[in-house]
């Protein structure tokens, strides 16, 4: 077998990624809370609880973060402990979010924060959420502040997590807490309203820190015919690919909704985001005249834990390719597997990393990588069902157990390097494919 190193930049970011009500625990002011007590809403009743426990004590995970050797961090903001009711503002929520981003800095993990992922305050459920334009506002109101009070300590911000997913979880599937007003023309009332949200943090975090940069977190979902799948399916999966990866964006470029998402303007919104963050997890097969993508990946296919996806590395190349196309400095902002048993994981790092080295070594702007996720969390609907950590936790004790793939991360971020030794001793596997010789 051939040796061989892939070497990444010495300035690279090596980081990991997780949500506030993913990871805080008792998030009882966001609409996830009553959300998780009603029959059916989570996977086998389950709640996020204690979650990771991280609004008391997120600096122990950090510590582990940390003695991994990653650098960089990627959480997001809890806007319903911040704000809980409409303006008033919680000083000592801001001083613990300050708290933890300056044990991240501490710790030589450069902070990346999120102002909305995937969570809401009650009240603003209640006053319409994004399907109201009272919330362009609230999100200003609420950014200025949380601006005001961490900007110094934030070098890079993601104003809104997966808009496209969001939306579609939200207002269409019905999997996450429901809005006041479902279905599709309320959701693509919310997705304007989203980047109306986004152009407004934008310019607001802008105006106090000119030199902060700003960018959105964007799923890339590979949409794909099914391989059976004849000149129909290809030009339906190519139509759903555009609307759901593209449009957002190429309204962001140009400041102009394009449809199914609306006519006409948004305001300030054109050129507003100074990096592409790109989120890859698999790809899908969408068949005709469907919008829910096909749950059969194929009799070849290394499928993830609950039928979640496809392990598809060449996929994360292709979506750094995409990313590409906007002309911006790209970062991985989540990459990641649930895999409980870690029985992928440590394969599945090995071969989307050399996706990202062969990005880098073809001139693409790929400036970071964050895995999700550093512990096991509440994920979602899905509950505690799914475990992407590297740390694998049981939220009932809180005992934590580093994954052999935290080990593996651990060597690969001291030493900013994939090598086919650690192929070899973590992932055996994928050594005659990867160092072929
Ligand atoms: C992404 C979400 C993140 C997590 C991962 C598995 O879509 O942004 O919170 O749930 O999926």
């Amino acid at each position: 077998m051939a040796k061989a190193t892939m070497h990444f930049p010495p300035d690279f970011r090596w980081g990991t990624a997780t949500a506030a009500l993913q990871v805080e625990g008792n998030n009882e002011n966001s609409d996830w809370w009553p959300w998780e007590q009603q029959p059916g809403a989570i996977l086998h009743g389950q709640r996020s609880g204690r979650a990771c426990d991280w609004w008391a004590n997120a600096e122990a995970d950090l510590d582990r973060a940390a003695e991994m050797g990653t650098n960089a961090h990627r959480l997001s903001l809890e806007w319903s402990r911040i704000e809980p009711e409409p303006s008033v503002f919680d000083r000592a929520a801001l001083d613990r979010y300050r708290e933890i981003l300056q044990g991240m800095i501490a710790r030589g993990i450069e902070p990346m924060v999120t102002l909305h992922h995937f969570s809401n305050p009650l009240w603003l459920v209640e006053k319409g959420d994004f399907s109201t334009g009272l919330v362009v506002d609230y999100f200003r109101r609420y950014t200025a502040r949380v601006v005001a009070h961490l900007g110094d300590l934030v070098p890079r911000w993601v104003t809104i997590n997966e808009p496209m997913v969001y939306m579609f979880m939200r207002y269409v599937a019905g999997t996450f807490p429901a809005p006041r007003r479902k279905g599709l023309l309320s959701g693509l009332e919310a997705l304007r309203n989203m980047m109306r949200c986004h152009a407004a943090a934008y310019h607001t975090i802008k105006e106090q820190y000119p030199q902060a940069e700003v960018g959105i977190a964007k799923n890339i979902a590979l949409l794909k015919p099914p391989p059976d799948g004849g000149r129909v399916q290809r030009a339906w999966a190519k139509r759903m690919s555009w609307i759901f990866n593209d449009m957002w964006m190429q309204s962001m470029v140009t400041g102009r909704l394009r449809l199914p998402a609306g006519r006409g303007r948004i305001p300030h919104l054109a050129g507003s985001f100074d990096f592409f963050g790109l989120n890859y997890y698999t790809r899908f097969y969408l068949r005709f005249p469907r919008l829910a993508p096909e749950t059969d990946w194929g009799d070849d296919a290394v499928v993830s834990d609950g039928n979640y996806g496809e392990v598809y590395p060449a996929g994360l190349f292709e979506a750094i390719q995409a990313a590409n196309s906007y002309g911006k400095p790209i970062y991985i902002t989540e990459n990641g597997v649930p895999d409980a048993a870690d029985r992928l994981r440590p394969g599945f790092l090995i071969t989307h990393l050399r996706e990202v080295w062969r990005a880098i070594s073809f001139c693409f702007p790929v400036m970071g990588y964050y895995h999700w996720s550093l512990v096991d969390n509440f994920e979602w609907d899905r509950g505690w069902t799914q475990r992407f950590g590297l740390i694998a936790l049981d939220p009932e004790t809180q005992q934590r157990t580093l994954r052999a793939s935290g080990r593996l991360y651990g060597e690969i971020c001291h030493s900013a390097s994939v090598s086919s030794d650690m192929a070899a001793r973590y992932a055996p596997q994928v050594l005659p494919v990867l160092f072929p010789g």
